[in-house]
């Protein structure tokens, strides 16, 4: 078998470089994937700023892959070499550097793991898995919204129609996942983006969209709520800002409960209507890491949900070729800021 490559950061605030890496076997519930596709994600860049999550340097980030499985654990059934994938990598949660996506060669818990069909690329598939997984726990999951999870099959429920949610940041890849969930379920779903994203976030089944450059924003969306059942906010974004507005439009609708993602952004200071929950990356335990409560509807969704058209592989890959070297420049735009885009490094030529 070939020798292992990754992406190292070093210390804090500096580059990432290239360097040999160990090549790890996978456990029985594991699958070794040769990524093709690596898409980066902000936390990439707060790591590399802030260094949370970090156990100790030289350390490889990264959490979604796309690729080849190579090897296959004692106890798998479900996958075999050459099978097509796309795989969260969840080595910032779980601090196992075998599980980080930032090389050649990644180990996932298979649970995580999807095949992809043959006609979606490695770069389009590699935008999903992280944006998936946060939103099947951040909408659905067990402690946060705990909204009816949709079907990937079939038409949507008329039941949820008068049925409002909140996404705060339509056009994010967080919020293009929450916004094909939500759409599957059939909910009333009201958004923010720019203006020139709007019909991008209509066309993943938002109802009504606003921008959140309106100083006016939050009457606007009390006012497109009223009269409907409100079911909570999910903020995508998550800055001191959007925490507070979607925090004003619950205390206006009567209280309410939201789902931010970023746990630095102080979010002490709400009305006592309005409860917050912070969306935690998964936490792994055992075999098939604990994640029943969203791991039915995340497999469901990348398997039959990508086969079928459901789940489509938004927002679009921008992708930057030339192998792990790419890496500091793909994380260096994410940190720049990014619109309904997701930077994707190709690993190899012909993904
Ligand atoms: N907790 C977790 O498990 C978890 C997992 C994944 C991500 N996250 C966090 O979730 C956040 C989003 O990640 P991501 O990858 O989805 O981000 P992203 O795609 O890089 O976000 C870019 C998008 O943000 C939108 N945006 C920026 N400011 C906005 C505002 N004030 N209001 C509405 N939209 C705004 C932009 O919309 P326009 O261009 O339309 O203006 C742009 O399309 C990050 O903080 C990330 O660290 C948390």
């Amino acid at each position: 078998m070939s020798t292992n490559k990754a992406a190292f950061l070093k210390s804090l605030k500096t580059p990432f470089s290239v360097d040999d890496a160990p090549l790890h076997s996978p456990g029985p519930h594991e699958i070794l994937i040769r990524n093709r596709a690596i898409a980066v994600n902000p936390i990439d860049y707060k790591q590399q700023d802030i260094g949370f999550f970090i156990k100790s340097y030289p350390w490889i980030l990264g959490m979604d892959v796309a690729g080849i499985v190579e090897e296959v654990g004692a106890d798998i059934t479900t996958f075999k070499k050459g099978d097509r994938v796309a795989a969260l990598a969840p080595g910032m949660p779980t601090g196992n550097q075998a599980y980080a996506a930032f090389q050649l060669y990644t180990v996932v818990p298979a649970s995580v793991a999807s095949k992809i069909p043959d006609r979606i690329a490695f770069t389009d598939a590699a935008v999903l898995p992280l944006g998936l997984t946060t939103v099947c726990w951040g909408l659905f999951g067990e402690g946060y919204l705990e909204l009816d999870p949709p079907s990937a099959s079939g038409t949507p429920s008329t039941k949820n129609n008068n049925k409002v949610v909140l996404v705060w940041g339509g056009s994010s890849s967080v919020g293009s996942c929450a916004l094909q969930l939500l759409s599957a379920g059939g909910y009333t779903i009201l958004t923010t983006a720019s203006a020139k994203n709007f019909d991008f976030v209509k066309e993943l089944g938002a109802t009504q969209v606003f921008d959140h450059h309106d100083p006016d924003i939050v009457k606007k969306l009390v006012d497109a709520a009223r009269g409907k059942e409100i079911l909570g906010a999910y903020d995508t974004i998550s800055t001191a800002q959007t925490v507070r507005a979607c925090g004003e439009y619950l205390h206006e609708l009567g209280g309410g409960r939201f789902t931010k993602v970023d746990r630095t952004v102080d979010a002490s200071d709400l009305p006592a209507s309005v409860t917050v929950t912070e969306n935690q990356p998964p936490g792994l335990r055992g075999p098939d890491g604990g994640l029943a409560s969203w791991n039915r509807l995340w497999r469901e969704f990348m398997g039959e949900g990508l086969e079928n058209g459901k789940l489509k592989t938004k927002p679009n890959a921008f992708v930057l070729k030339g192998g792990l070297e790419k890496l500091n420049e793909a994380v260096d735009l994410v940190r720049q800021g990014v619109s309904a885009k997701k930077v994707v490094v190709q690993v190899v030529d012909g993904s």
